[in-house]
């Protein structure tokens, strides 16, 4: 297991860094939608989403890794909704964090 997934927040976290970390999901169609945050997280080159993941249960789907020049979200097409899907993402500075 990765070092990064070691400390894994969930969306039970609802603190202020919950807030800005914690996934957003919603599913559109055949699309997977994913926000960083209730509140958007910040892209700057300090401070930035490195990458953003989808999974079914411990299988990787799909990652897409970002800069700061990029916005904190993503969309994803599926061909079939996942049973069990779970969506993480990386902070540069306050690690992972997941839905699901
Ligand atoms: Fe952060």
């Amino acid at each position: 297991m990765e070092e990064q997934y070691k400390k894994i927040f969930t969306e039970k976290d609802e603190s202020e860094v919950g807030e800005k970390h914690v996934p957003v999901v919603e599913l559109v169609g055949d699309a997977i939608k994913v926000n960083v945050g209730k509140v958007e997280h910040p892209s700057e080159s300090g401070h930035f989403i490195q990458w953003i993941e989808i999974l079914d249960g411990d299988i990787s789907l799909a990652r897409v890794y970002l800069t700061p020049f990029m916005k904190p979200e993503a969309a994803f097409t599926v061909k079939e909704n996942p049973e069990n899907l779970k969506v993480r993402i990386f902070c540069n500075l306050h690690g992972t964090f997941q839905y699901g």
